[in-house]
């Protein structure tokens, strides 16, 4: 019997897999500091481990010598730092495919929410604001026939992509690697650089992991080759963007608007986005359906269930490289 320890609330019945071992999940609703979760880790084989903790060498030298994995739950894992576990032999997990989905999803809200105001819209009838049908009042941009560039065509790509095609949108991307041939060729998907996917694009989705490469991969100077018309959604992770560039950008005309998910330095979100009226904000909740969240709890439970029975793990992840 091994302790397992779970960084955040997880329902039981995500938990089923660790049966016979001592799991300990961190209450409901409580409030966490980093000071208690170094002592909650304490004299954990498996850490069960939300996108929004941290897990670096004082993390895992906190836990101890028998930790034995990090199951991550989430897809990104730019929380974890992947060379301080190899060097403690430490295997690291994460949750692919099963949230690609619900985060396609809110691409997609966040899409029609900047595009067509109707953030703006509810907040105009919640203000209590008044208001009266206008033929030409509120009016948004119409997607059909214009062209979406997809940054980064992995699978939440491809499902981002799937969604404005039916909208009668134009796909195109970019991305280190070329998009499944398959699904290339069902979306009729042109593959062009970052330059040009920028200064052509009517709306820019990011969905790259978040790297020492993407670091701030959209800046001033990608912000000013967009089109003034253009706008940008990101729900992968916000240090993708510069997010004082963004707000500059904005301010300046520069982009016609955006729709985000993700923050630089969540939870705060820089005070020049709040005051803008062009701009969707989400609470990164790109994967937050009851069925997605229980799927990537479930995964993950059953990768630290793996390593604990010495088996191999279900979706690993490793360093570049390594
Ligand atoms: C992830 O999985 O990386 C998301 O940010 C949280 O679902």
């Amino acid at each position: 019997m091994a302790r397992v320890v779970v960084t955040g609330w997880i329902p039981a019945d995500a938990l089923t897999s660790l049966q016979g071992h001592e799991v300990e999940v961190w209450p409901e609703g409580q409030a966490q500091t980093a000071e208690q979760r170094f002592a909650f880790v304490h004299g954990a084989e498996a850490l069960l481990t939300l996108v929004s903790h941290n897990v670096d060498a004082d993390l895992l030298d906190a836990a101890g010598t028998q930790l034995k994995i990090v199951a991550n739950v989430g897809v990104g894992f730019n929380n974890i730092d992947l060379a301080a576990c190899s060097a403690r032999g430490v295997i690291a997990t994460n949750t692919p495919d099963v949230l690609t989905d619900a985060t396609a999803d809110t691409a997609l809200a966040l899409v029609l929410e900047v595009t067509r105001r109707f953030g703006e819209g509810q907040r105009i009838i919640r203000d209590q604001r008044p208001w009266a049908f206008g033929l030409f009042g509120m009016l948004g941009v119409g997607l059909a026939g214009k062209r979406a560039g997809i940054v980064g065509p992995g699978s939440i790509g491809i499902a981002t992509a799937r969604r404005l095609r039916a909208l009668g949108m134009e796909i195109a991307y970019a991305g280190r690697s070329p998009m499944r041939p398959a699904a290339a060729e069902e979306l009729g998907a042109e593959r062009v650089e970052l330059d040009e996917l920028l200064a052509t694009s009517d709306v820019i989705s990011l969905h790259v992991p978040y790297t020492s490469q993407t670091h701030h991969l959209i800046g001033a100077a990608q912000l000013a080759a967009m089109k003034p018309t253009a706008f940008l959604v990101n729900t992968a992770r916000g240090a993708v963007v510069d997010e004082a560039a963004l707000v500059e950008a904005l301010r300046a005309g520069q982009v016609a608007g955006a729709g985000l998910d993700v923050y630089e330095h969540e939870p705060t979100v820089h005070p020049g986005l709040l005051e803008l009226e062009n701009v969707a904000l989400y609470p990164h909740m790109g994967s937050a359906t009851v069925e997605t969240r229980m799927a990537m709890a479930r995964l993950a439970a059953e990768n630290a269930a793996a390593v604990l029975a010495g088996r191999p793990p279900l979706t690993e992840v490793r360093a570049s490289g390594a």
